[in-house]
């Protein structure tokens, strides 16, 4: 299983191919915004890497990012769990001023991915 460390927090085993955005939910029992519910909108479920930062992207994240113009993050509602990385958890519901944190992200990445260079 691929091990995915948070900064400050810890290191954690998370499930073959998990959502990023969900590992950081479930097994890191993190606060983790996602306030569109994971389908490339908000870029509220944006982390910084410390390693591991995934080569591919979804055309939706390069998309979202690139109208935001927002450099050195990236969504982990578009990032599955497939080999080890480590993150800075930089979009927390504490401080926000949200009421929650967003509906549930289905298992599957939203909208169905299209994969590309980073
Ligand atoms: S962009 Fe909204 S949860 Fe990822």
């Amino acid at each position: 299983m691929p091990k995915l460390t948070v900064e400050g927090v810890a290191e954690f085993e998370v499930p073959q191919d998990k959502r990023l955005v969900l590992a950081l939910e479930d097994e890191a029992g993190l606060d983790q915004l996602h306030a569109c519910g994971g389908n490339a909108r908000c870029t509220t479920c944006r982390v910084e890497f410390i390693s591991g930062e995934p080569d591919r992207m979804t055309e939706a994240e390069k998309s979202v990012l690139a109208a935001r113009g927002l450099t050195g993050v990236r969504l982990s509602c578009q990032i599955v769990c497939d080999h080890d990385m480590a993150v800075r958890a930089i979009s927390r519901l504490a401080g926000s001023g949200r009421k929650d944190a967003g509906s549930r992200p289905d298992d599957q990445i939203q909208p169905p991915p299209v994969w590309g260079p980073r």
